[in-house]
């Protein structure tokens, strides 16, 4: 079964209201109140629309509300059942101090279709390749280049690694320097560190290291409308995290998943930018107009393009 197209739209303005939302504390210095504002605006809209939806990806879980928490369910309840996966402020820091980057994020399939993940960190790779032993999260970083560089019919010193700069990336990083690999190190934001495989205007070849579990779900949902490879492994190191692991029905904690384990069947993927970035530009207010970029992606329709949206301020 596939989504109607109507939601495409639906969804759209749904990360399009949560990014304008944030954008008024754009610079505040506040990652909270930007975040929340985002939430708030999200959770209202999705509650327009009519199906019975169910957060799998959130913000935490019960306890933590107001956060669109794991478990919530949103949406009128009648018309489909859909899985909902949601970073409404991705980059709260970019935000906060209105640097580029920050975006509103949404991906939707319907039910027992996504993964339902707690928060925890994820081991994570892509890139645009075919699904056959090219790359793999489980080879050292030498053979994924080696590997990549002979399927790119390139040297590897022409190739460019998309990390997100953390000291636990120390090792990652001297191994890509050693084999003179171009880095890109980005200081937040793997939804789109993960994405920028995706087209080779942005020059990345490959994306990997550690980042938030969340961000690999809802980046593993657009990179499947784009057919790139993505591998992903949590990270469950503190015994709170083994048991939520464990109550969310995660027997083999180890797993390494393939993108087709975490996201099956069709899928809308919405990403606004609230400050500008590479994968989308941020809102922009000219003559009492709000502009927003978006990046959607729709599996089955195979729709991936950036639109571009104008609402009169008085209209929101
Ligand atoms: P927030 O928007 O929640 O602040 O997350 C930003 C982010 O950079 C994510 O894109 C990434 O997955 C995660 O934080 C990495 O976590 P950490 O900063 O702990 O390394």
């Amino acid at each position: 079964m596939a989504l109607d197209k109507k939601f495409e739209n639906l969804f759209l303005k749904v990360s399009t209201q949560a990014a304008i939302a944030s954008n008024n504390f754009v610079g505040k210095k506040n990652k909270d109140h930007a975040d929340k504002a985002a939430v708030d605006a999200m959770r209202s809209e999705l509650n327009n629309i009519n199906m019975k939806g169910r957060v799998v990806i959130g913000e935490g879980e019960l306890d933590e509300a107001p956060m669109l928490f794991i478990g919530e369910k949103l949406g009128t309840m009648s018309g489909p059942e859909l899985d909902i996966a949601v970073d409404p402020l991705e980059g709260t820091k970019f935000a906060a101090y209105n640097l580029p980057g920050a975006l509103s994020v949404i991906s939707v399939a319907e039910k027992n279709n996504l993964f339902n993940a707690p928060e925890t960190y994820m081991n994570k790779i892509s890139a645009n390749v075919p699904n056959d032993q090219i790359i793999d999260l489980d080879f050292t970083v030498r053979k994924n280049i080696h590997n990549l560089a002979d399927f790119k019919n390139k040297k590897p010193e022409n190739l460019t690694a998309c990390i997100l700069n953390r000291p636990r990336h120390k090792e990652i990083i001297d191994e890509l320097i050693k084999m003179k690999v171009k880095l890109k190190l980005i200081t937040d934001g793997d939804v789109s560190g993960a994405l920028l495989v995706t087209d080779e205007k942005y020059n990345v070849d490959i994306f990997l290291g550690i980042g938030g579990g969340p961000e690999g779900v809802l980046a593993a949902s657009a990179l499947d409308s784009f057919n790139c490879f993505f591998q992903g492994r949590f990270l469950f190191e503190k015994d709170n995290d083994k048991l939520r692991a464990k109550n969310m029905g995660i027997e083999d904690l180890n797993k390494k998943y393939f993108l087709n384990e975490i996201v099956t069947g069709d899928t809308i993927f919405c990403a606004t930018g609230i400050t500008s970035g590479e994968l989308v530009s941020g809102i922009k207010i000219e003559n009492n107009t709000i502009i927003t970029d978006t990046l959607i992606t729709h599996k089955s329709t195979g729709l991936k393009k950036n639109i571009k949206a104008k609402q009169k301020i008085n209209a929101t």
